[in-house]
């Protein structure tokens, strides 16, 4: 088989995630976001089709950007109302068998060892399918709300990333050795307190000594995504994630993005192929391109301008309501998402785009692509993008609930299938062994193995201290 496209189902516990103004489309349920039958039925139809995993976005905070007001978002749904995206996962856990997780949180305004214990919970009860899309957050109304003055400043917020990211690898791969829980009825000892450890952690914007509070969980890290695109937010995600997530209007914009990507993981010691990338795409699919054309051209009757409008705000930092709509689009350094608006002003040097030409670009799909048309057009266009692009896959952003993901399983993968570009069947293990063909914990070429041989507190066999002692130098009890 050529290489396997990966597909992913992105979507948002809200009503509308990308493109703006569908819930009043007749046909789309998105209203029910608030129902476990809407996910759970949501989670069988992707599982029928094979999807790697359901990948669900999230944020805090609202989009205020646009006209200094929350009116815009609020009146086009534009991610408010939005429910806690973690909450889900049980539920649709229980409803499928293979199906991954990809639950994105924001690092700033959680404590990492409150959150580590919320992954380890879900990845003991999705059985090893959970990840996370590692995020700090873009929305300064999200800061406000967290009690804070203004958002903590964009580099910055990557420089406490690094810093979580080490207090969480050490709570899920160094507080609990995979024989901690020995369960003897007779002794009366569940868990062996040697085998359990305290991590210490002195970093810059954390400090922490703590023994996870959970046992280890089938993949103990989680399937780490992350989408950082600016200069500091590349180096994180090539340092970190297992899965990068890009978006951009075209092929001409994401061929070069990763190959950039592939060459900061080389120099980053990582094999260049060992990270998944997906691109964001929305799919409208019919049994032929006429009437996926009526299809597309439906939905853009029922687009909102403002909700777009809204969106782009929030994301790029920058109030729209004050830009010409006739004016070229152009860089500008903010807080927020840095490379929001470039995928659109300079990454393309073949196209200048107008702020009108991209809030109506955006009605749909947000700022990634669009594809109407038949299973057959749908899967030229899907092999096409994985040939001049070099990507591993796409995800999915949906457009009218659920339909577009029932015509997409039922129409889109059958074809692909039969192209052999495909997967027939799930792989057994994991989401991390189903992704990777490799085992079920994080691999050997990523930062968690500097914690597995703990860099503090280690006794002489680089073990870290065993609970409730700290460790004496020359006491010969440090190796155990
Ligand atoms: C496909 C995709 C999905 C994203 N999903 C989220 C999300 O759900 N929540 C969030 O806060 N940020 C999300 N982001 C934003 C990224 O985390 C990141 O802030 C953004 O890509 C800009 O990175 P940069 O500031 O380093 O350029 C997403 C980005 C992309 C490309």
């Amino acid at each position: 088989m050529t290489k396997e496209i990966r597909l992913n189902a992105f979507v948002m516990n809200c009503i509308g995630h990308q493109s703006m103004g569908m819930w009043r489309h007749p046909r789309d349920a998105s209203r029910d976001y608030r129902t476990l039958g809407y996910w759970t039925g949501l989670a069988r139809t992707l599982e029928r089709g094979l999807f790697d995993g359901l990948f669900i976005a999230d944020v805090l905070g609202v989009n205020d950007v646009y006209g200094g007001s929350p009116s815009a978002a609020i009146r086009a749904a534009a991610q408010i109302p939005i429910n806690d995206p973690t909450m889900l996962v049980s539920a649709m856990a229980a409803a499928t068998d293979h199906l991954g997780f990809g639950v994105t949180c924001s690092l700033t305004y959680e404590a990492p060892y409150v959150f580590a214990r919320r992954m380890s919970t879900l990845d003991h009860l999705t059985g090893g399918r959970i990840g996370w899309n590692i995020v700090t957050g873009y929305l300064d109304s999200a800061a406000r709300a967290a009690g804070m003055r203004k958002q903590i400043a964009h580099d910055e917020r990557y420089d406490m990333a690094e810093d979580y990211m080490s207090v969480v690898y050490k709570l899920w791969e160094a507080s609990w050795d995979d024989d901690a829980i020995v369960q003897d009825r007779e002794t009366g000892v569940f868990a062996e307190p040697a085998k359990i450890r305290k991590i210490q952690h002195e970093g810059p914007y954390f400090q922490v000594e703590a023994i996870h509070l959970c046992e280890p969980s089938p993949q103990r890290t989680p399937v780490l995504y992350q989408a950082g695109a600016s200069p500091k937010g590349m180096g994180f995600a090539t340092r970190h994630a297992e899965c990068i997530f890009i978006n951009g209007p075209s092929k001409e914009v994401i061929g070069p993005y990763v190959r950039r990507i592939r060459e900061a993981l080389a120099s980053q010691g990582r094999a260049p192929d060992s990270v998944l990338i997906f691109t964001m795409m929305t799919v409208i699919a019919a049994p032929t391109d006429d009437e996926a054309e009526a299809k597309l051209a439906d939905y853009r009757g029922y687009v909102s301008r403002d909700g777009a409008f809204a969106l782009l705000s929030g994301w790029s930092g920058l109030d729209f309501s004050r830009l010409d709509p006739d004016e070229q689009v152009r860089h500008v350094k903010t807080d927020s998402m840095q490379t929001a608006i470039d995928r659109f002003s300079s990454a393309n040097p073949d196209k200048t785009w107008t702020i009108g030409e991209m809030a109506d670009f955006s009605g749909i799909g947000g700022a990634g692509p669009v594809i109407a048309g038949s299973p057959q057009r749908i899967a030229d266009e899907l092999e096409g993008w994985m040939a001049a692009t070099g990507v591993d896959g796409f995800n999915l952003a949906y457009t009218v609930m659920p339909e577009c993901y029932v015509d997409f399983v039922d129409l889109v993968t059958p074809e692909l299938r039969k192209r052999g570009v495909y997967k027939q069947t799930y792989a057994p293990g994991t989401l991390r062994e189903k992704l990777f063909s490799a085992g079920p914990r994080i691999g050997a070429d990523h930062p968690v193995s500097a914690v597995r041989a703990p860099d503090a507190e280690t006794d002489r066999f680089g073990r870290l201290a065993p609970v409730g002692r700290r460790l004496v130098p020359g006491d010969p009890a440090n190796g155990r």
